[in-house]
Formats: structure tokens, C-alpha cells, sequence
């Protein structure tokens, strides 16, 4: 839900301002903000946090081990090569196994129903880590990142109150810059990252601008679109196949591979089809962006999505972004592990 959505990137901000001067002191020991250094929460004490991953992953994978230890907890990284799962052993007799010695599983799968039947019999809180349908902790990291460049886009100077009405008590000077509603064209494939999006940015007041190619195989899947239908979503987002209309006034521009991982036999079909949708400072340009549009991508990028210039420019948020992985990771982490103790629902999207 939003409130829960919005908690979570309050505490990843929190997270990162305490954690930072702890992990890169400044100034040694005599300046004055050593003696404000506080230890991060150390709130996965001794708990263990099972990272079953059947693909690739450098961020999430980075993100969440060293979140982990900056709990005060333990990542294991069981990758496909490493455990039973699969091969002599069915999902449901691992998720109870592992279940039944770690606190939690962060599980990236090839199709999501994978990660649904981890779910189905794990005896602890499953995170989804990437699957075939959702990338949901990327989509923090990208919320995270607007707020945090919130100036970028003249967002007005809000009044920080706890309560939003301008009267209530004045919030913490170091909470999450507000954001103005912003027009967030993606331009590329219809897959996981891009789906959360769908199912997340109208509820914080965004317009999103789709342009993915004509054929129809490239819009989102029935389950997605069902659920962005469902949360009533489907009236703040335009769709279209012209990479220059979808970019007409936008805030932000956002793209992800053409060729996610598990598609790679397609990859020569999907060059084709995905011709002209690179994007380019020149496309902005002739679409009519916003002239101070700003990118980002979830990474790992090739240049066929995304030119250097717009990639390494000015415009781009893309390693801010990347940063942020880690603090909405480790908020999700603390997330999990207070809903269950206070018995909350484990559902946390
Ligand atoms: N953005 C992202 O999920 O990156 P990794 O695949 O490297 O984890
Ligand atoms: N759509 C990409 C995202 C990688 C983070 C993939 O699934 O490979």
C-alpha cells in the first residue's frame, strides 16, 4: 500500500544518514560528528537472511548482503549452483527447510510462480528479489532517488508536517524531500522493472507514458495489467508504440534492457523490433521533453537502450539509483522482520 510503500523509503532515508558517517567517517575520530555517530539499527541481530538467487545479480545481490551485516545479521547467498533446489529437490521442500534456519528468503526466479510456491510454504517472510512479472525493490530505489532530487524537478518548497495538512508537528529537518507529480515516460520493454512502475507511480501522483513496440507480445501481461486495472492505476497511464510521443513533456525518461535476462535466444528478433527506441538526447528533443528531463535506469544497461551521452551525462541518476538499492533494500529487511514480530501481515507490497 502507499502508506507502506512510503514508510518504507522514510526509513531507507534514516538509513542511509545514519549508516553513512558510520561507514565513511570523515574527519577522524576529534571532528565533531564522530562524536554524533550512532551505530545503524542492528535489528537482524544475529538473524540470517537467505538469498536464493536462480539469476545473475550484482546490485540486489550487493545491496542485500551488505545491508544484512550493517543490521547486525548474515546474508547467505545460495545460488543456483549451490543447493538442492531444482535438481534433487522440489521448491516446496527447500522454501521449509531454509525457512526453518533463516528469518527470511529474498528469492530472484525465472517465472514468477516460482517465487509464489516459496511463498506458499516457507514459514518465513518471502521478498521478491526479480521475477518474470516484478522487480519491486527496484522501484523503491527509483522512488527514492525522485525524492532525494526532488529540487531537480522545481518541486515547490513543501510544508513538512507529520500529518501533510501544514498544521501538524513539523517533521524531522531530514526527512525525505517531497516531490512534485511528475510525467515519467519509459521507453522499451514491457518487463518486470517497468511493471511495478505501472502499479506504483500513479498512486504517488505521477503520469507514466509507455512506449514499447507495436506488436502486441511486447505490452504488459494480462496478470500485470489486471492489477494495475485493480489498483486503479490504468487512467493515469498513456501507451503507445511511438517512442517520441511517449517522451512528449516528460519529467524523466526511463528505460531497461531490450533483452532481459532468460530471453537471450530472441535477442536477434528483439534488435529488430525494438529498433528506434534508443534513447537519446536527440529523441527528447524532437519528442518534446521536459528540457531538464532527467534519466534512469535500473542497470545492468547496454548501450542499445541508452546512449553514453545521455547515460554518463548530466541528465543521468542512474548511479544515485543504484546507491539506493541498498538502503530500500535494507528498510525492507527491517520491514519484514518488525511486521513479524509485531504479527503485521507478511505482505509487504
Ligand atoms: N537492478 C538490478 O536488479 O540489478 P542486478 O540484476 O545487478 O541485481
Ligand atoms: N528486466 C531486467 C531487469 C534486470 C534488473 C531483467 O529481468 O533482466
Amino acid at each position: 500500500t502507499v502508506p507502506q510503500i512510503q514508510r518504507l523509503l522514510n526509513n531507507a532515508h534514516v538509513l542511509k544518514q545514519t549508516s553513512t558517517p558510520w561507514l565513511y567517517p570523515t574527519g577522524g575520530l576529534h571532528h565533531k560528528r564522530a562524536k554524533t555517530l550512532r551505530l545503524p539499527s542492528q535489528s537482524l541481530f544475529n538473524k540470517s537472511v537467505a538469498l536464493l538467487f536462480s539469476k545473475r545479480s550484482t546490485r540486489t545481490r550487493v545491496a542485500a548482503e551488505t545491508s544484512a551485516s550493517l543490521l547486525g545479521g548474515r546474508a547467505l547467498f545460495l545460488g543456483k549452483e549451490d543447493i538442492q533446489i531444482g535438481v534433487n529437490e522440489s521448491a516446496r521442500d527447500s522454501a521449509r527447510v531454509i525457512g526453518g534456519m533463516c528469518q527470511g528468503i529474498f528469492a530472484r526466479v525465472g517465472d514468477h510462480s516460482e517465487v509464489e510456491e516459496f511463498a506458499k510454504h516457507s514459514p518465513v517472510p518471502v521478498v521478491n528479489a526479480l521475477s518474470s512479472l516484478w522487480h519491486p525493490t527496484q522501484i523503491l530505489a527509483d522512488l527514492m532517488t525522485l525524492h532525494e532530487n526532488s529540487h531537480l524537478f522545481g518541486s515547490p518548497e513543501p510544508v513538512q508536517t507529520e500529518d501533510g495538512t501544514g498544521k501538524g508537528k513539523p517533521k524531522g529537518k531530514n526527512a525525505l524531500p517531497t516531490l512534485r507529480p511528475l510525467t515519467i515516460a519509459y521507453v522499451g520493454d514491457s518487463a518486470n522493472v517497468l511493471h511495478d512502475m505501472l502499479v506504483t507511480f500513479p498512486r504517488f501522483g505521477h503520469q507514466m507514458r509507455i512506449a514499447t513496440p507495436a506488436d502486441a507480445k511486447y505490452r504488459a501481461p494480462d496478470a500485470v495489467w489486471d492489477r494495475v486495472v485493480e489498483l486503479g492505476c490504468d487512467k493515469d497511464i498513456k501507451w503507445t508504440a511511438d517512442p517520441k510521443e511517449a517522451v512528449k513533456g516528460a519529467d524523466v525518461v526511463v528505460t531497461d534492457t531490450w533483452i532481459s535476462m532468460g530471453q537471450e535466444a530472441e535477442a536477434e528478433q528483439r534488435y529488430k523490433d525494438f529498433a528506434g527506441f534508443q534513447v537519446t538526447e536527440e529523441l527528447c528533443r524532437l519528442g518534446g521533453a521536459n528540457p531538464d528531463w532527467k534519466f534512469m535506469h535500473c542497470l545492468p544497461r547496454k548501450k542499445n537502450e541508452v546512449d553514453d551521452e545521455v547515460f554518463y551525462g548530466p541528465r543521468s541518476l542512474v548511479f544515485p539509483e543504484a546507491d539506493n538499492r541498498k538502503w530500500t533494500i535494507m528498510s525492507v529487511f527491517e520491514y519484514v522482520h518488525f511486521s513479524v514480530i509485531f504479527s503485521r501481515s507478511q505482505d509487504v507490497f
